[in-house]
């Protein structure tokens, strides 16, 4: 199946100069979600991965299904004041500035192995601060799973040594 066609090319949204890949068209489709799931189901058998860990928002939607098939757990990583009990953090660099992410502190046990699913990588900022996030807990980061890899930001440079799956590149 050409996932491809179930993106959406934004030009100029958040902001002027940006082209969005929007993925809500594919989320549309259960015959297209199903195989875009399926893809990192399949990556995280081979990869023997315990628990999900994704980011809000959209590596929710794409990480609970894996979870659920595998009958493993999720755990969510957040913006800082949404999760209730105690939590680690991790800062990441944006294109100006910081961001912070947080983690439940018993989300995950040392020497869980850990699948990551995103939607997308862009500059890996996001990506690296969950594999701290997970690597302060104990956590092995055994695999990377997004659908969309944006190569000319080159977030894959921060991913050495992590087996990663990308299932479409622009
Ligand atoms: C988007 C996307 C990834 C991240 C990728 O999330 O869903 O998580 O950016 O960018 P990076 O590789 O440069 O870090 P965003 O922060 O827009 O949050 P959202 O999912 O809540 O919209
Ligand atoms: N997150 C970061 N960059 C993005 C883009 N170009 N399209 C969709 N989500 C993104």
């Amino acid at each position: 199946m050409d996932l491809k066609n179930y993106i959406a090319d934004v030009e100029d949204f958040p902001k002027k100069g940006i082209l969005f890949r929007d993925i809500t068209p594919l989320m549309n489709d259960g015959k297209a979600f199903a195989y875009a799931t399926n893809e990192f189901v399949n990556f995280a058998k081979q990869v023997d991965a315990e628990i999900v860990v994704g980011p809000e928002a959209r590596g929710f939607i794409f990480g609970c299904p894996v979870a659920t098939t595998l009958n493993i757990g999720f755990a969510p990583v957040r913006k800082p004041g949404k999760l209730p009990r105690e939590v680690i953090t991790a800062e990441y660099d944006l294109e100006y500035g910081s961001n912070t992410l947080c983690m439940h502190r018993d989300a995950i046990a040392p020497g869980q192995r850990v699948l990551i699913v995103d939607d997308l990588l862009a500059t890996g900022g996001t990506v690296e601060a969950t594999i701290d996030l997970v690597e302060q807990l104990g956590g092995i980061v055994v695999g990377l799973a997004f659908l969309i890899e944006l190569t000319d930001l080159n977030g894959r440079d921060k991913l050495n040594g992590y087996e990663t799956l990308t299932l479409m590149q622009y």
